[in-house]
């Protein structure tokens, strides 16, 4: 059974190909429309979300699966109940669950009975789902490329970096971090994208100088300096990361065609301006809209490889990568 609790559960070939049949799903909904009819999806949040939310639930009505959606406090998980027992009743009603979660180690507990494919929607160590549609907004502004491709991360080393960062190396790309002290990403996780680097041909530098950091870069990318559970903190955070802030005097020290990237949902004048937020730059919303091919290839891959292998072929000979 396979799970999907970080980036590096898939393969990189298996990544390429996500990326390339939610291209196809984008382009041509028409060739998945109905084709899970009869599969139940969870949707578990413990958090709260827009885009993971209703791209998930609207990527179950594309595929013709029934979503149900839960909230963590509606289970017994906080009262007692175990993940695995959970997770075991939870495999007789469903045939996936996706699943935000406050900790990385409910959805390893979830996933270790091995009964029901599970989905990492967001915890505090990874954003796997948001990484992918991160790819198809690269390999669609790059005209079907990911290899090489030079993206700067700006700001909080947290979930959404950590994720870029696994998948982007695991696929080709040169991805620089550019996180003050004590906001880099986890150093076990900065050291295997490291390892992965040296047989993908992708790249992975810190550079805590931001306008070194973007000096080359074709993509700058940043997400909030407050995540959801790190609420206390934001004076701290604000002062930590204020030099970090994707704002028209960084935009003017990157090359004149770099774009600009955020998973949402933004804080104005913390991590990005309203200005860059909305200029031509900008491809957050396109990005946003992503989510949805990507959930729905996500959910394709996981419940019906055969299926997901023949639309892969639909796709014909267009290469990314
Ligand atoms: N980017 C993202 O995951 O957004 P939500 O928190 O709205 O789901
Ligand atoms: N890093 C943010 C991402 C939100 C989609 C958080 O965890 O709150």
């Amino acid at each position: 059974m396979r799970h999907l609790l970080k980036d590096t559960d898939l393969t990189p070939d298996e990544l390429l190909d996500l990326v390339l049949v939610a291209r196809l799903i984008k382009r041509r909904p028409a060739a998945v429309r109905g084709r899970l009819a009869g599969c139940s999806v969870g949707l578990l949040f413990e958090k709260p979300s827009l885009r993971t939310r209703v791209s998930t639930e609207t990527a179950c009505a594309l595929l013709g699966a029934h979503p149900v959606s839960l909230r963590g406090d509606e289970l017994h998980l906080h009262r007692g109940e175990t993940p695995a027992d959970c997770a075991r009743v939870l495999s007789g009603y469903l045939d996936l669950l996706m699943a935000r979660v406050v900790s990385h180690q409910l959805l390893v507990d979830l996933a270790s009975v091995n009964e029901l494919p599970v989905v990492n929607g967001l915890c505090d160590r990874f954003h796997p789902l948001q990484a992918l549609a991160d790819l198809l907004t690269i390999v669609d502004g790059f005209n079907g490329r990911l290899r090489g491709v030079r993206v700067t991360y700006l700001g909080d080393g947290n979930n959404v970096a950590t994720s870029l960062m696994l998948a982007g190396v695991m696929v080709g790309v040169s991805v620089t971090l550019s996180c003050p002290e004590g906001y880099q990403v986890p150093p076990a996780l900065l050291a295997e994208a490291e390892r992965i680097a040296r047989v993908s041909g992708g790249t992975v530098a810190l550079e805590p100088d931001p306008v070194r950091a973007v000096a080359e870069a074709q993509v700058l990318y940043t997400d909030v300096w407050t995540s959801m559970g790190d609420e206390g903190e934001e004076d701290m955070r604000r002062q930590a990361l204020e030099r970090y802030q994707i704002n028209r005097e960084l935009v003017a020290a990157a090359p004149s065609d770099a774009i600009v990237l955020h998973c949402l949902p933004a804080h104005f004048d913390e991590e990005i301006t309203r200005e860059i937020f909305d200029s031509p730059r900008s491809r957050v919303v396109p990005q946003a809209h992503n989510r949805l091919p990507t959930a729905a290839a996500s959910f394709l891959f996981l419940l019906n490889r055969e299926l997901f292998y023949q639309v892969r072929k639909q796709y014909g000979d267009v290469p990314i990568g």
